[in-house]
């Protein structure tokens, strides 16, 4: 099939798009969310957010039923509470005027390009959609840069697209949908030219998956170069989706402003619940590492499986996965939610892809028993 031929369409698209024939990829699509007669159904397999199956730490969870009883008083009337940013500082490196907490990182893709609205925005495509897609709504050019036929981001693509008119480059690394990384000292040249021009927005949502020698942030280039910003969560190996907590550390001028601009809120916006768990979740790196390791066996076992099958995903480094489905005939993520398992798929102009998210492996064993089905 099909990986081959999408490769070469993939191939075909970057070249057009280069010469500034690009086509427009789908927005943001309600397909993310469960139709209703689905919620509740016994059995389903939820593949679908790039949630981590595992749940949150047993410490995170005591630290909830500990907090219920005061769950009627505001955050900032909590002492164990009142250091929260400067705790969550510290463990970055950074001090507690570099770090701007939302309800979800989400919440902060929503509101900086209203922010960064003075010029155009750089980004990839495909990528993960809240900023690009709340850039356009407002009007501001959104300039979209194809990945590489490795499904990686094209730095050096990117770099050219970077000008005087640019006011925010946006990347995801590890990347959303694709799954790829770039190697950390070309992003960092490349966070250091591009943000001569612009603010740099690096989204590390999913950098905890990386092995821990792996995991390079670009927090520590903020200090010299003041206009990149590094954008965090704990949705993901802290298994805090449903709690809501984000992080957006940058230069105290920037974090100054966006919090007299916008996120004045933001003291409001979070829960003691979550503020309690997120604090007894950071150290909890015995649990993050089991979360990690069942994560890489249910890849390596689903990757293996997939190529078994003839398809080609793409390497991911995180907690999901991204390959063509070649000439499937019709919507492959409603032919499989038809069979109880949720997941997504795209149709991009070079063809029709599918992102998985990583369950247990159990569930991978359904998922994949589903795909051996279909042949
Ligand atoms: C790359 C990326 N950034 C940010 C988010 C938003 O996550 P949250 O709002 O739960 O922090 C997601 C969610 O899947 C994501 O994939």
């Amino acid at each position: 099939m099909s990986a081959q031929i999408d490769r070469r369409h993939w191939l075909k698209f970057s070249s057009l798009a280069a010469l500034g024939l690009g086509f427009r990829l789908p927005a943001f699509r309600d397909e993310a969310i469960l139709p209703a007669e689905y919620a509740g159904v016994t059995g389903l397999v939820n593949l679908s957010s790039n949630e981590n199956p595992y749940g949150i730490s047993p410490k995170a969870r005591e630290a909830i039923v500990q907090m219920l009883g005061e769950s009627h008083r505001y955050s900032y009337n909590h002492p164990g509470l009142q250091d929260f940013k400067k705790q969550l500082a510290e463990h970055h490196g950074v001090s507690e005027d570099h770090i701007l907490v939302t309800a979800g990182s989400g919440d902060a893709l929503g509101l900086l390009p209203r922010f960064f609205n003075k010029g155009k925005l750089v980004t990839a495509n495909p990528t993960f959609p809240i900023l690009p897609t709340t850039a356009a709504k407002l009007g501001t050019k959104v300039v979209e840069v194809p990945l590489n036929s490795k499904m990686e981001h094209d730095l050096d693509a990117m770099l050219k697209a970077v000008d005087d008119e640019t006011a925010l480059v946006y990347i995801c690394n590890p990347a959303n949908p694709s799954t790829t990384i770039v190697d950390p000292n070309a992003l960092k040249n490349f966070c250091i030219e591009a943000s001569k021009k612009a603010h740099v927005l690096i989204d590390e949502a999913y950098i905890d998956y990386l092995e821990p020698q792996e995991q390079v942030s670009m927090i520590s280039l903020i200090e010299k170069h003041p206009k990149v910003m590094v954008l965090g969560t704990f949705s993901k190996i802290h298994a805090m989706a449903g709690l809501r907590i984000g992080w957006l550390i940058a230069t105290p001028d920037i974090i100054a402003k966006l919090q007299a601009d916008y996120f004045s809120r933001a003291g409001f916006t979070l829960s003691v619940l979550s503020m309690y768990a997120a604090l007894a979740s950071l150290d909890d790196h015995a649990w993050h590492n089991q979360s990690r390791q069942k994560n890489t066996a249910a890849r390596d076992y689903t990757i293996k499986a997939l190529q078994s099958l003839n398809y080609q995903p793409a390497q991911s480094k995180t907690n999901f996965i991204f390959f063509p489905l070649g000439n499937y005939p019709g919507d492959y993520a409603q032919d499989m939610l038809k069979k109880n398992i949720f997941l997504r798929s795209y149709q991009y102009p070079y063809g029709k892809y599918a992102r998985v998210s990583l369950g247990t492996m159990d569930e991978m064993k359904i998922f994949m028993g589903e795909m051996k089905a279909r042949i």
